[in-house]
């Protein structure tokens, strides 16, 4: 039988308050899973070590340096985000009045907070599940001290290896979900959404978000160019770097960076989560210019809502903790107000990528499966 992965790790040795320890050897060992990029084992390795020897200084910082390997930092400003914590607020307070009985399942509870709208709201049973285990302990403490634990269960795991009953009594009757990046699906929410309904939900559950629109528009701003491409600078031609810079999309604030749009905003995909799942779509869209320029990048950004009526956006100018989602193309593209471009989008289920063609160019061949056909002309369609 082929090994697998973790047969092929080094075993974490299991520390035991009798053995006689050498703690130089477990804080290296920590420092070794870390190296090795294992950041949940070394801070693992750490906290055993804390067990014993609690002051140990090397040990607590080896466990923060390696929680926050596998922690994100925006963590702490998404919370402080208030316009969203107040719309899944309200959005949730409003599902949960519909169906006060409803066994709510929060899918990546993160600090517990959908979790304990939900329990505030009124529920009275929701699974909170949590797939990074440093960040579900946490979980559990917060909820605990918010004084929720009664109405809040904790599964650390991902939902994906979720399974009713063992995880969750029985398929639940609300999904409340925040697994969303600047570019609406780069956290999976397509997949774990569908997987969700498949194996977690019941049949009619409230999906929360219930839809997500991608919206793009073409832009030009050397500013943003540059932080993704370098050519001739100090005496030295660095374009040969360039074959580092990224294909994808990279967040930024638009509307820091100096630049003209060129194009209206226009929608790309829109996503009906109680349908949708993660297969590779693409969709070409005429656009007409709307302004000469130089197109350096596409910028997008998402329109999701969370139920009808409440809807919750990080188009640029909005100072949401989301920025946009900027994808710079490899070299401008000239345009023209009455010469329409092409711009092929296509997402692999987690990353919307574009290319742009002027209209007489053949289009590109792609690796996607399934495209939906689509031609629009979306001048008019344009807000
Ligand atoms: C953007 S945070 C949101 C946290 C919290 N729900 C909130 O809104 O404040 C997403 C969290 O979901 C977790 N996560 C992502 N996908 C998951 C999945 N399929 N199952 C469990 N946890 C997941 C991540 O580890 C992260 O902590």
């Amino acid at each position: 039988m082929e090994p697998t992965e973790s047969d092929l790790m080094d075993p974490v040795p299991e520390i035991h308050a009798d053995d006689d320890l050498e703690l130089a050897q477990f804080l290296r060992w920590g420092r070794d899973l870390h190296h090795q990029g294992r950041y949940e084992d070394a801070a693992k390795a750490y906290e055993l070590i804390l067990g014993l020897d609690r002051d140990n200084e090397e040990a607590r910082i080896g466990r923060n340096r390696a929680v926050r390997r596998a922690v994100p930092r925006w963590h702490w400003e998404m919370l402080h985000d208030e316009e969203r914590a107040e719309l899944y607020d309200r959005a949730i307070r409003q599902a949960v009045a519909a169906n006060p009985d409803a066994l709510v399942l929060d899918i990546g509870a993160g600090s517990g907070l959908l979790a304990m709208m939900a329990a505030r709201a009124g529920a009275r049973h929701v699974v909170a599940c949590e797939g990074q285990e440093p960040v579900a302990e946490t979980t559990s403490r917060v909820v605990r001290v918010a004084g929720y634990d009664d109405a809040v269960s904790v599964v650390p795991k991902m939902s994906t290896r979720m399974t009713v009953p063992e995880d969750l009594p029985r398929r639940a009757d609300l999904l409340v979900t925040e697994i969303v990046d600047c570019g609406l699906l780069g956290e999976g929410i397509l997949g774990t959404i569908a997987h969700a309904r498949e194996h977690l939900l019941t049949p009619d559950a409230t999906i929360m978000p219930s839809r997500g629109r991608i919206i793009a528009q073409l832009v030009e701003s050397e500013q943003l160019f540059r932080k993704n491409h370098v050519g001739k600078l100090y005496g030295f031609d660095l374009a040969p770097f360039n074959r580092l810079s990224t294909l994808e999309y990279f967040d930024s604030r638009l509307h820091r960076h100096e630049h003209r749009t060129l194009s209206d905003p226009l929608t790309v995909f829109d996503f009906d989560f109680r349908t949708a799942d993660a297969t590779p779509r693409g969709t070409e869209l005429r656009v007409r210019p709307t302004a000469a320029g130089r197109l350096h990048a596409i910028a997008f950004w998402f329109e999701m809502e969370l139920l009808p009526g409440i809807t919750l956006d990080n188009a640029p100018g909005h100072d949401s903790h989301w920025k946009q989602a900027i994808q710079c193309l490899p070299v401008p593209v000239l345009v023209q107000p009455g010469e329409p471009v092409v711009l092929d989008a296509v997402h692999d289920g987690e990353c919307v990528r574009f290319t742009v063609r002027t209209g007489s160019e053949p289009g590109p061949e792609r690796d996607v499966p399934a495209r939906d056909g689509t031609e629009r002309d979306v001048t008019e369609a344009a807000r």
